[in-house]
């Protein structure tokens, strides 16, 4: 709800429905972040050593929970790979280890390497899924080198989305981090079973943006950003107001150094101001008032949990992002925003 003048604007507090929170002094650095905004973060599981074990999620889990302080609630998910166990996957559900598993194809991203080579190799994990009612997360990018990288995600869906429901036509699934017309209408002409997360970055930038003026590391992320159609029709999906679509960041930082290279890493630290970017996105289009059914309430309606009992404010104001934080550059560094968390 907002007030006449809008110049607040109070919701139920929010969640993070796709975040990357690392390990280490990584993780520690960037966790406080994300509690500060969120209460609970569905936390991706491609470390160094990906999570694939109930044990690994549960150590995992104790990491994340003393680097963020308390009122965070971390949601773990499970690697899939080639080998994944569709017991051990019931098990982590059942004992809620976990409350989603992730679906990278083999080498589409981050710490993709052990990710699947042929979703065939995980239909006994996906059976179990289905009936179990249990989250599939999908990085929706084909790793075929022929295809352009601009159409991989649209490519995804007739290749790898489209058979995955016919064969599994109950299964759970997001569609994560969408950045295409094309997505949006799978996503859409899908059963209430398919949903979709929007990054704050997907709403604001196109691939232009990424060689304004020179080339633009910070701005790189997979999947990257697509022509100027593709984010217009991202934006009217996380604006229209529809259940199908919520709040995934994936906040994924990287060090300056990592990003600023001959070869660098995929990923757009958007934690510290995320909830003031996508504000600033809903207000642009006139839609602060269906923020926080995006925000706060979509997300947990499709996970099947209850939403947060405390809420929080955004006031418009301005917020100017740092230029660096702890050695990561923030999106929006240097920008200033209209709108801002209050205390
Ligand atoms: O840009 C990205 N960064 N996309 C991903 O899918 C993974 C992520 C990361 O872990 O850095
Ligand atoms: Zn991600």
């Amino acid at each position: 709800m907002s007030d006449t003048m809008t110049d607040t604007i109070t919701i139920r507090r929010p969640d993070d429905w796709h975040v990357h929170l690392r390990d280490g002094d990584m993780l520690r650095a960037v966790a406080p972040l994300t509690a500060r905004q969120f209460a609970r973060a569905i936390v991706m599981p491609n470390l160094g050593t990906p999570i694939t074990s109930v044990a690994a999620a549960t150590d995992y889990r104790r990491r994340i929970t003393a680097a963020a302080g308390p009122g965070f609630t971390p949601l773990m998910t499970c690697y899939l790979t080639d080998v994944a166990d569709p017991a051990e996957i019931e098990r982590g559900h059942a004992e809620g280890a976990w409350v989603a598993a992730k679906l990278y194809p083999a080498n589409a991203t981050t710490n993709s390497a052990a990710g699947v080579t042929d979703v065939r190799h995980i239909h006994a994990a996906l059976e179990v899924m289905e009936r179990i009612g249990m989250v599939l997360c999908v990085h929706g990018e084909v790793t075929d080198p022929a295809v352009d990288i601009f159409d991989r995600e649209a490519v995804f869906i007739e290749r790898v989305l489209e058979p995955l429901l016919r064969d599994f036509p109950a299964l759970k699934i997001v569609f994560e981090h969408i950045t295409t017309a094309d997505a949006v209408e799978f996503v859409a002409a899908s059963g209430t079973n398919v949903a979709a997360t929007i990054t704050p970055h997907h709403l604001h930038l196109n691939r232009g943006d990424l060689f304004a003026g020179g080339l633009r590391p910070h701005l790189y992320c997979l999947p990257v950003a697509k022509r100027e159609a593709h984010r217009l029709a991202v934006r009217t999906a996380a604006i229209s107001g529809s259940a199908k679509y919520f709040l995934g960041t994936d906040s994924a930082p990287h060090p300056r150094q990592a990003k600023e290279s001959g070869c660098g890493c995929a990923g757009i630290f958007n934690a510290p101001f995320a909830l003031e970017s996508y504000a600033a996105a809903f207000d642009e289009d006139g839609a602060l008032d269906r923020f926080e059914a995006f925000a706060s309430l979509n997300g947990p309606a499709f996970y099947g949990l209850p939403v947060n009992s405390e809420s929080v404010t955004l006031e418009r104001r301005a917020v100017t992002v740092p230029a660096e934080i702890d050695g990561i550059v923030p999106f929006h560094a240097g920008e200033t925003l209209g709108w801002a968390l209050a205390d």
